[in-house]
């Protein structure tokens, strides 16, 4: 806890923890890439390859944060293993009388695994005869012994209540499942090597955004006075809005809004305006030119842009250009440029960023 884990000389534990992540991303994967055949070892999956195998589907249930991670998740195993996969929040799993089936393996994510949502949502598949898998910071905690099995994100504690570190370790930590989940099926070696290649540049290109800090601190001085902000961001790039806007909402209370980039149109389109600055999720992918368009659409409209991907455009205001990885990781790291820019927005308000009003660290009643 906080007692025997200070700032360390950051001002608040927020701005720690979102500057420990090469460190922290470096833990979540030590010693579980295998260079030889291309694997990732997760020993704690108490699951051998023969089981892994038989699942058909894969649904991760979380809450926060811990549910963004999950849909982060959810895509890189489609991607990589070829499975369906999805994410849901742990309290609407629970209170929906779920359908529990024999060959889905179901996947908890928690920071402090002892969200009682999750817990219960965990419970409750246990009693039903689901295999279910963890993925938890806290070691011995209460979600972490009512899984099967499941994999330690080793992040340390988080204290600040907006999550940071676990955040990406968890987003790490799924890559590593989903290559996993991969080469026991069809991705080949050459594929697992080049996600291997990808997860070993991640803490180095961390570092690399980190020093976009002065920049993005400016940015969110220019915009901290908007009402509200709406994030866009395409498949793989809106678990990256989604996540970006829930950092902004708990630590700056700036109302902020995610949407599928492609969806804008079907509604949100209404609301831009210059008081509507949006964050749009741009990464060099095969979907570039339709985030393009979309950046024009907003434009027509008036609408202020800030970019965050791999290239500056012209078709932004302004661009947070982040290094480029392989297409199914680059979600992990165009993340991070969104936590800084909460942060500091929240610095510019002068919000109590370690401790947002009306929230809690984790949530442990119902
Ligand atoms: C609380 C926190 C969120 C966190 C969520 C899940 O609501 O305010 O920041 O994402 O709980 O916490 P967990 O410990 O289960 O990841």
């Amino acid at each position: 806890d906080a007692g025997h884990y200070d700032t360390g000389g950051y001002e608040h534990y927020l701005l720690k923890e979102i500057c420990e992540q090469p460190d922290t991303v470096a833990r979540a994967l030590r010693g579980r890439i295998d260079d030889r055949f291309h694997i990732a070892h997760l020993g704690g999956l108490n699951m051998d390859a023969r089981e892994l195998r038989s699942f058909r589907r894969v649904k991760i249930i979380g809450c926060g944060s811990a549910y963004y991670s999950g849909q982060m998740g959810a895509q890189l195993i489609e991607e990589l293993a070829r499975i369906p996969a999805d994410a849901e929040p742990a309290s609407e799993f629970r209170y929906r009388n779920p359908v529990v089936e024999g060959d889905t393996l179901y996947v908890a994510v928690s920071q402090s695994g002892e969200t009682y949502d999750t817990l219960a949502a965990v419970q409750e598949l246990k009693r039903k005869g689901a295999r279910v898998l963890g993925i938890v910071n806290t070691v011995g905690s209460a979600i972490a012994r009512e899984c099967d099995g499941g994999v330690y994100l080793h992040a340390g504690p988080e204290v600040s209540v907006a999550s940071t570190k676990a955040f990406t370790s968890t987003a790490v930590v799924f890559a590593l499942l989903a290559l996993h989940l991969g080469r026991v099926r069809d991705l080949s070696p050459a594929e697992g090597k080049r996600i291997c290649d990808g997860l070993r540049r991640l803490p180095e290109q961390i570092k690399e955004i980190l020093t976009l800090e002065e920049q993005i601190r400016e940015l969110a001085i220019k915009y901290s006075d908007a009402p509200g902000m709406m994030f866009v961001g395409r498949v793989r790039g809106f678990p990256v809005a989604r996540e970006g806007a829930q950092k902004l909402k708990e630590v700056s209370y700036i109302h902020a809004e995610a949407y599928p980039a492609s969806e804008l149109k079907h509604g949100p389109l209404a609301l831009i305006s210059p008081e509507l600055p949006t964050v749009a999720i741009v990464p060099d992918d095969e979907l570039l030119d339709k985030n393009l368009t979309t950046l024009e659409e907003i434009r027509a409209r008036n609408g202020r842009i800030v970019m965050v991907g791999h290239r500056a455009t012209d078709a932004a205001d302004d661009c947070i250009v982040v290094p480029k990885n392989e297409n199914e990781l680059d979600p992990i790291l165009l993340t991070i440029p969104l936590q800084l820019f909460a942060y500091h927005a929240a610095v510019a308000l002068g919000r109590d960023v370690d401790k947002p009003r009306n929230l809690a660290k984790s949530v442990t009643v119902e």
